[in-house]
């Protein structure tokens, strides 16, 4: 069995996140090929092109970790209709400097909880955009929008409902595939602009 790193991103910085809680029951329901190792965001200094020449270290770690990781995941909350700045900006710092962009040929994917019924389906959407531009392979499908109910997801990343740990555990399997498939067709090439 071929076994693949993945970087995982929770979109927020809050201590209760949902998101958090989330990627605990992806974790969880992962296919065994899958390991996973969490690329914090919450250290990074605001983007600045001005230190594209001294990159800080917390965006040198930053792009080290997702070029070291063969996929990358995140889960995501939606801020006003789309991706919280914490993210993007972690975004920013990992595509650049201009020709050193770490998410080239990274394969991705997204997903994310909300409270509302649209479950982050927005921000998902602005996310995507990004990794297109950023040249980052998507998993286009499953698409997985959670409604995030206290009483299904519980604290350690337990899903207290059946229907919805069988979808979470196919989106996790589809995402092995999803990787496997772009690691056999597409190189791993670095700095790619
Ligand atoms: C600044 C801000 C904007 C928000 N905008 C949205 C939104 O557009 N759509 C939505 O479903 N929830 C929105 N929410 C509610 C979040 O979904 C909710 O706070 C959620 O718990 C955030 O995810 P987290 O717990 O992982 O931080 C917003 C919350 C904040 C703080």
């Amino acid at each position: 069995m071929t076994t693949y790193t993945v970087g995982y991103l929770v979109g927020s910085l809050s201590r209760e996140s949902i998101n958090r809680t989330l990627s605990k029951a992806l974790i969880r329901l992962a296919p065994p090929s899958l390991t996973f190792t969490e690329i914090g965001i919450g250290n990074l200094p605001l983007y600045n092109r001005d230190l594209d020449a001294s990159y800080p270290p917390a965006a040198l770690e930053l792009k080290a970790a997702i070029e070291a990781a063969d996929a990358v995941l995140f889960i995501t909350p939606e801020y006003n209709r789309s991706l919280p700045g914490a993210l993007k900006n972690a975004l920013d710092w990992a595509s650049r400097p201009w020709g050193a962009n770490s998410l080239t040929h990274k394969p991705s994917g997204v997903i994310g909880a909300s409270p509302g019924a649209l479950g982050t389906a927005l921000a998902q959407q602005s996310l995507r955009g990004v990794l297109a531009f950023c040249n980052a392979p998507q998993m286009t499908a499953p698409e997985a929008y959670i409604h995030f109910l206290p009483d299904v997801f519980l604290e350690d990343g337990t899903v207290a409902n059946e229907s919805t740990e069988e979808f979470l555990r196919t989106y996790m399997q589809e995402f092995a595939d999803f990787v496997e498939r772009v690691h056999t067709i597409l190189p791993q090439r670095r700095g790619q602009g």
